[in-house]
């Protein structure tokens, strides 16, 4: 097959919004060293102390809507435009900046801080900049307002689509992510198996690394344009 028609997958984590200023989970002085996941990203957490939790998630909120996008979600933005492939961009992450970039498609496999979600109907709106405990559900009216972020213990969502998206891949590149964290953490296994080359771009190598066919360390603001412009030179 011709590079120009190859279809490329891409995970993101925190690693590639940390340029812009955002905390990543396990770097040093990271989110999960200032609190406890079983406090802030658990939905037992949640019906301990939903006061706790609103305030974790509308500080990260206010967080990223100050936050602007740095060039590796610019570059890869840029690929989506420009690969005459398909190019499926999923991310670990909550913020918005692979849009703000300019990117067309996202998985959100693990929710979105924009997003509000009833624990009661299920139903999905906009969250406000803050969210308060008993947020009054618009469809429903119960007061089970909850970030639309995915918690451990939950299913990340769109597993059908993106495990679809690996059986077909022909490059599968993970940005940013320490490999910690599964189901996200094995898709470099199931695009080995569909025959893809798999590419790891993180500033050190991550839990995962070793599973990868190729390995390039830095930071994403300047891996990741290098990367685009090289795969765009030979598409
Ligand atoms: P982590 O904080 O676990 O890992 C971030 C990775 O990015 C590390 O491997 C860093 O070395 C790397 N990194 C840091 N700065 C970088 C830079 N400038 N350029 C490139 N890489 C850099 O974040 P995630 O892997 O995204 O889930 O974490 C996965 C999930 O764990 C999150 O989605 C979240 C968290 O618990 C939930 O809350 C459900």
């Amino acid at each position: 097959m011709g590079k120009s028609s190859q279809k490329i997958v891409i995970l993101t984590g925190a690693g590639i919004s940390a340029e812009s200023g955002l905390g990543t989970f396990r770097d040093a002085g990271g989110l999960w060293a200032q609190h406890r996941i079983e406090d802030v990203a658990t939905p037992e957490g949640f019906a301990r102390n939903p006061d706790l939790v609103h305030g974790f998630y509308n500080a990260r909120r206010v967080q990223a809507a100050g936050a602007d996008p740095n060039p590796a979600h610019q570059a890869l933005a840029r690929l989506q435009r420009e690969h005459p492939g398909e190019v499926v961009i999923v991310t670990q992450n909550v913020d918005g900046l692979h849009e703000a970039g300019g990117a067309q498609r996202v998985l959100h496999l693990h929710g979105t801080l924009a997003g509000a979600l009833c624990a009661a109907c299920s139903h999905r709106w906009a969250a406000p900049m803050e969210m308060q405990t008993g947020q009054p559900c618009p469809a429903c009216a119960a007061p089970a307002g909850r970030p639309d972020v995915v918690w451990f213990g939950e299913m990340p969502y769109f597993m059908e689509e993106i495990y679809a998206h690996l059986a077909g891949a022909d490059l599968f590149a993970a940005i940013g992510t320490s490999g910690e964290v599964y189901p996200a953490a094995a898709f470099v296994d199931e695009a080995h198996l569909a025959g893809a080359h798999t590419v790891e771009l993180n500033l050190e190598p991550s839990a995962t690394a070793s599973r990868f066919s190729e390995r390039r360390f830095g930071p994403a603001s300047e891996t990741v344009p290098a990367w685009v412009a090289e795969l765009l030179r030979q598409s």
